[in-house]
């Protein structure tokens, strides 16, 4: 299994790793009460898609999402915090996720080709983020022209998220369900 590091100048704050071990705690119990891949179909993961599962935290969505994509697919696990992304690797090795490629970011950066995914979902994480016209150009540039970005509000307003969304002018809001907001790059 490959990790994908780069170069790029790593310019924001990580949580503590305190904090990432008692989220990942808290995790563990959200996903027996909410599997992460209940959402999955309906957010259009299929066989054979290249995936990209941005701010992957422990990564419970990333190892979902590998089984549905299955071998001839793909599953890029992006963090900036290098425990998750020592987490998602060492899952992936333990479990034999052989298509699970993690990706420590560099501040917004995550060092992937431009148009390499046919869906970025960042799921629970938009809230963490300081600069989300930034992040929002970065999924953008690594999602497929035709591809589909998912957006979840994390701990943010709904309102809050599209108020992101417009001022970015990036993305179209294809679909609004409660828990996410499917889109299309403009
Ligand atoms: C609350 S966790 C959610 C993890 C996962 N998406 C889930 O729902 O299980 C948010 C994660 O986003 C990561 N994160 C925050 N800002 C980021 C950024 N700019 N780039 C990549 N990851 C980021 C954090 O390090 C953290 O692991």
């Amino acid at each position: 299994m490959t990790t994908l590091a780069h170069n790029a100048t790593d310019s924001i704050d990580r949580m503590p790793d305190l904090h990432f071990q008692l989220m990942s705690a808290a995790f563990r119990i959200r996903d027996r009460i909410r599997p992460p891949e209940r959402q999955f179909t309906r957010i259009g993961v299929r066989e054979g898609m290249t995936i990209v599962d941005y701010g992957c935290g422990p990564g419970s969505c990333t190892e979902k999402a590998s089984g549905f994509v299955g071998a001839n697919g793909t599953v890029y696990a992006v963090d900036v915090h290098e425990p998750a992304v020592e987490s998602i690797s060492r899952r992936a090795r333990e479990e034999g996720l052989v298509n699970v490629i993690p990706v420590l970011a560099k501040g917004y950066c995550s060092g992937l080709p431009d148009a390499a995914a046919d869906l970025v979902y960042a799921l629970d994480m938009f809230h963490m983020v300081d600069d989300p016209k930034v992040l929002l150009a970065e999924l953008q540039r690594v999602t497929k022209p035709d591809g589909t970005p998912i957006l979840d509000n994390g701990h943010q307003s709904r309102e809050k998220t599209r108020r992101v969304l417009r001022e970015a002018g990036l993305w179209a809001i294809e679909e609004v369900s409660r828990e996410y907001l499917r889109c299309r790059p403009l």
